[in-house]
């Protein structure tokens, strides 16, 4: 009952011309697979080419980011409104967002917030790192860091929400979690606390995706886990073939 969304977060890659040669590359065998979510989300500088070239296609278009106000002096920043014009998803609260840029779960709750609000779908990202992982509490941060970021954040309808549980050991590493250890904590950890916010309805509505060395020839292992209803891809969504691969992967 969950249609799986296949999501390619191009982070910091790619300029203009590089964007659209890439979309263009992709999108004729994106177009041939149905039943799936596809989602791309190319820097901002490249979003108006991007939404321009993907205007009549099935492909669909995402930020990697977003500033919580609408408007204002705050030098650098993209607002809601701005990326609203141009696209219907955001990802919000990525690790490397909260690393380097020393976003809290505060500020994500604020995102979050600001996302829905003007009717952006967020894509909050969760995960634990290394030695959390390694000392058993992942858990426990990843519950903090769900109930921390939706706090007063309301959701009637469940596709209006998507999560993607990255461990933060396995983004960029070539070292995925396995299909199974990733499915358990879905199944155990993130589904239960949505469906305890907004009760098992939305809740089990929502696409909680994995992210973290997702590639072509090890995506079906993923899609054929019974919570994991897609996936947020990095690296390999640079390469319009492998990318390809992954969507097709995660037909039924
Ligand atoms: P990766 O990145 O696929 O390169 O590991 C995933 C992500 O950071 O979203």
């Amino acid at each position: 009952m969950r249609t799986p969304l296949v999501a390619g977060n191009w982070k910091l890659n790619k300029t203009e011309s590089e964007a659209i040669e890439l979309i263009n590359a992709m999108m004729p065998g994106l177009e041939k697979v149905g039943g799936v979510e596809k989602l791309i989300c190319p820097p901002f500088i490249a979003l108006s080419s991007a939404a321009r070239l993907l205007n009549a296609s099935s492909i669909k278009l995402g930020a990697q980011n977003m500033f919580y106000e609408t408007e204002g002096a705050y030098t650098g920043e993209i607002s809601p409104t701005m990326l609203k014009d141009l696209c219907e998803y955001v990802i919000l609260g990525h690790s490397e967002r909260r690393e380097y840029f020393g976003e809290s779960n505060q500020i994500v709750n604020k995102k979050i917030k600001a996302a829905l609000a003007h009717d952006l779908i967020p894509i909050l990202c969760v995960g634990e790192n290394l030695a959390d992982n390694e000392a058993g509490k992942a858990a426990d941060v990843i519950s903090t860091q769900l109930r921390a970021s939706l706090v007063g954040a309301n959701i009637f309808d469940g596709s209006k929400l998507v999560v993607a549980y990255e461990p933060i050991w396995a983004i960029g590493t070539g070292r995925s979690a396995t299909a199974e250890g990733a499915n358990r904590v879905i199944r155990n950890v993130v589904r239960p606390i949505l469906s305890g916010i907004y009760g098992a309805h939305v809740g089990n509505k929502i696409r909680i995706l994995y992210g973290g060395s997702v590639k072509a020839n090890n995506a079906k292992e993923y899609f054929g886990m019974s919570d994991i209803d897609g996936a947020l891809v990095g690296g390999a969504s640079l390469k319009a073939e492998e990318f390809v691969g992954i969507a097709e992967a995660a037909q039924k």
